[in-house]
C-alpha cells in the first residue's frame, strides 16, 4: 500500500506532511486542526495540523469562494477544519525552510468548519522563546499537552519500538502470550493494587507487579521461549523514573545459560537502538556486581565519563586525622574519585558536590586539593607529599574522599562521582553507554532482616549454594541489570527449577512452611511436574522510551500518565465509591474519626 493510499480517507485525499513541490498543482482535500492564524486583511493564513505535520494553507478572494473566505475569518486555534483547494508550489522568496512542507503552501478554495473549539487552556502553538506551561496544568489538559508535537514524536517512535520487539522476538521464536492482570500476588518489592472481589467477598485479587511467576509457569508448561509486552502495576514511592502502571518486555526461556539470554536481549536492545537511531555496539561490555560497586559505588553506573573510585586505605595508612583512624580501625577503607584538574574548582563548588553527597544520606565529605604549595582541604591539610603521590594526587588535582564501611561509603560515591563529573563538566567519552552488570547478590539485608535483593526465585550460582545456611549474604546470584547511560533498563535470571531448592530459599527469607505453601504452593506445585532450567529478564519499555527520546520524565512517554502524588489529574482518578458499590462488594470504609482514634 502506498503512503498516499495509507493517508486517504473517504473525508479527506493527503495528510499535510508530507507535501512537497512534486505535489504541486495537484487538487486535494486536506483535514485537521488550525494550528496558529494571521489575518493580514486581504489574505489569511492559516497553519493547518495533523499527526503528519503542518502545512500553510492560504485564503484568498483570488481564489477562495467568497462564503468560504468568511467563514475562513471566523476560524480559530484549535478548530478542527476540512479545506478542499490546490497544492501551490512556493515562489522562491516565499519558501518557509523552518517547516518540513514550507516549499508549498495550500490554496484553499473552500472551507468547512468540522468542529469548532473552545479557547484552549493551554496554547498547542508555541513560539520557539515560549516556555512549556507548568507540567501540572499539562497533565490537566492532557488532551491538548498531547497535540504538542514532542509527545505525538515520542508516542509514536513508542509504537515502533514495541512493534520491532515483536518482529525480533517473533524472529528468534519467542511467542507473546497474555497473563491475566486479575492475579494473586507476585512479591517484587512493592506494595499490590489490589481488587476486592463481589462474588467472593472479602476475598482479593492483586493486579500483577510483573508476570514473574506466571512465566516460569508457562516454561514448566512447555512454552520454551515466550515473552510479552505485560502491563505491571506497583504501589510504591514514585519518582521520575517510575510510574505505578508502567511496561515491561517481559521475557523468558528454557534450557538457557545466563550468556543465550544476554545475547538475545543485546541483540533486540541494538535493533531498538537502531530504530531510534542510537549507537548499542556489541557485544554490551560486562562487569560483575562487586567489580560496579568497587570501582562505581553503584550497582547501574553511568559510563559515558570515565570516572572510577579508588581505594587510598593504604595510602593514607599514617595519615593522623581522627576521622579516617576511628573508621579504618572499625574496618572501614578510605576511598574516593580523583579529579585531574579539579584544584581549580571553587569551595562553592566543592560544597555543591558535599550538599549532593549529604542529600544522599552521607555524614560529610572530605576533599583535598594539591597545588604547587602543597595541600589543602578538610583531608589534604593533614596530607604530605608523600601522602599525595601516593594516592597519585598531582599538582591541580582534587581528591573527594569518603572514609566507612563500604555499604555507606559506595552510595556516597557514586554521587560524588556522578555530582563531580556534573560540575567539572568531564568530557563525555561515550554518548551511548550500554552495561551489564552480572552475579548481584540473591540476598540483602537491613537491620539484620534478610530480604531477596530482586525477588526470590533468582537460581544461585551454583558455586555458592553451600553457603545459604552459613553466609546467606554472600550467595552471589545468577542474576543480571542491563544499564543505560546510568538507567537501569531491565533485570532479569536464571531461575530455580528444583522446588526442594526453591523452597529452601523461601525458608532463608524467613517464611515458614505454612506461609510458603499459601503463597508460593502453586509455583511449588508446577515446578514440581518437571521443570526445564529456565531463566529471563524484563525490560522497562517505558524508560527505554524515555531515554531514546531524552525525554525527562516516564510522563512524557505515556498518553495517559500519573502525578508522583499517583494521581491521574486529566480523567481524575482515583475517585470514592459510592455506598452501594461498597456494600456490594462487602466492604464498608473506617471513618476518618475512627481510623485516628
Ligand atoms: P524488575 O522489578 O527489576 O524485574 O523490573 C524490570 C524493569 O521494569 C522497569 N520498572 C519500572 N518502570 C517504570 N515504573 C516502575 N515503577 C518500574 N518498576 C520497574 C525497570 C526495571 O528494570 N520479574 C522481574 C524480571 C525478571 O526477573 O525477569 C522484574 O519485574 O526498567
Amino acid at each position: 500500500m502506498s503512503q498516499m493510499d495509507i493517508e486517504r480517507t473517504r473525508l479527506r485525499s493527503r495528510m499535510v506532511g508530507g507535501l512537497r513541490s512534486e505535489d504541486g498543482g495537484e487538487r486535494a482535500t486536506l483535514a485537521g486542526w488550525v494550528h496558529r492564524r494571521r489575518d493580514l486583511g486581504g489574505l489569511l493564513f492559516v497553519d493547518l495540523r495533523d499527526r503528519s505535520g503542518l502545512v500553510q494553507v492560504s485564503f484568498g478572494p483570488e481564489w477562495t469562494d467568497a462564503a468560504s473566505l468568511e467563514v475562513a475569518r471566523g476560524i480559530g486555534h484549535e478548530d478542527v477544519i476540512l479545506v478542499a483547494g490546490t497544492i501551490a508550489v512556493r515562489p522562491d522568496g516565499a519558501r518557509n525552510a523552518d517547516m518540513a512542507t514550507g516549499e508549498v503552501e495550500f490554496r484553499a478554495e473552500n472551507v468547512e468548519i468540522l468542529s469548532d473549539a473552545r479557547t484552549p487552556e493551554i496554547p498547542v502553538y508555541r513560539a520557539p522563546e515560549d516556555e512549556l506551561p507548568a507540567e501540572e496544568l499539562r497533565l490537566q489538559h492532557r488532551v491538548l499537552d498531547l497535540r504538542r508535537f514532542e509527545l505525538q514524536q515520542n508516542l509514536m517512535l513508542r509504537h515502533r519500538l514495541v512493534l520491532e520487539t515483536r518482529n525480533y522476538m517473533d524472529r528468534h521464536g519467542f511467542i507473546e502470550v497474555e497473563t491475566p492482570i486479575l492475579t494473586k500476588a507476585t512479591p517484587e518489592g512493592a506494595r499490590d493494587y489490589l481488587v476486592p472481589s463481589r462474588v467472593h467477598k472479602g476475598e482479593f485479587y492483586a493486579l500483577p507487579q510483573s508476570p514473574q511467576i506466571y512465566k516460569q509457569i508457562l516454561m514448566v508448561a512447555g512454552f520454551d521461549r515466550y515473552f510479552q509486552i505485560a502491563r505491571c502495576f506497583r504501589d510504591e514511592d514514585l519518582r521520575a523514573d517510575r510510574q505505578p502502571e508502567f511496561t515491561q518486555i517481559d521475557v523468558e526461556a528454557s534450557f538457557v545459560t545466563v550468556d543465550d539470554i544476554l545475547e538475545w536481549i543485546q541483540g533486540l536492545m541494538a535493533s531498538l537502538a537502531a530504530v531510534a537511531g542510537i549507537d548499542a555496539p556489541l557485544p554490551f561490555p560486562r562487569l560483575t556486581w562487586n567489580e560496579s560497586m568497587e570501582r562505581y559505588g553503584s550497582d547501574r553506573p553511568d559510563l559515558r565519563y570515565d570516572l572510577e573510585i579508588e581505594d587510598w586505605t593504604a595510602a593514607t595508612a599514617d595519615v593522623d586525622f581522627g576521622i579516617i583512624r576511628s573508621q579504618v580501625n572499625a574496618g572501614g577503607r578510605v576511598r574516593g574519585v580523583r579529579l585531574a584538574g579539579g584544584a581549580s574548582l571553587s569551595r562553592r563548588q566543592i560544597e555543591e558536590i558535599e550538599n549532593r553527597a549529604k542529600a544522599s544520606g552521607a555524614p560529610g565529605l572530605l576533599w583535598a586539593k594539591r597545588s604547587e604549595e602543597g595541600t589543602s582541604g578538610p583531608l589534604g591539610k593533614f596530607l604530605d607529599p608523600a601522602h599525595a603521590d601516593a594516592m597519585g594526587l598531582a599538582v591541580g588535582d582534587l581528591a573527594l574522599v569518603s572514609a566507612g564501611p563500604d555499604r555507606l561509603t559506595s552510595p556516597t560515591l557514586a554521587v560524588v562521582r556522578a555530582a563531580a563529573a556534573a560540575t567539572a563538566q568531564l568530557p563525555i567519552v561515550r554518548e551511548h553507554a550500554w552495561l551489564w552488570v552480572t552475579d548481584f547478590p540473591v540476598f540483602d539485608e537491613e537491620n539484620g532482616v534478610l530480604f531477596a535483593s530482586h525477588h526470590p526465585f533468582v537460581m544461585p550460582h551454583l558455586d555458592d549454594i553451600g553457603l545459604l545456611d552459613t553466609d546467606p549474604i554472600s550467595v552471589r546470584g545468577t542474576a543480571y541489570d542491563l544499564v543505560y547511560n546510568g538507567t537501569e533498563f531491565g533485570s532479569g535470571s536464571l531461575r530455580m527449577h528444583d522446588p526442594e531448592l526453591q523452597r529452601k530459599v523461601l525458608r532463608v527469607l524467613g517464611l515458614d512452611d505454612a506461609q510458603i505453601e499459601e503463597k508460593f504452593g502453586f509455583l511449588l506445585s508446577a515446578l514440581s511436574v518437571g521443570a526445564p532450567p529456565h531463566g529471563g529478564i524484563a525490560l522497562g519499555m517505558d524508560r527505554i522510551v524515555q531515554r531514546f527520546t531524552g525525554s525527562m520524565s516516564l510522563r512524557d512517554v505515556v498518553a495517559f500518565p500519573k502525578t508522583t502524588a499517583a494521581r491521574a489529574l486529566f480523567e481524575g482518578a482515583p475517585t470514592s465509591v459510592g455506598e452501594g458499590e461498597l456494600e456490594a462488594l462487602g466492604l464498608t470504609l473506617r471513618s476518618k474519626g475512627r481510623t485516628e482514634s
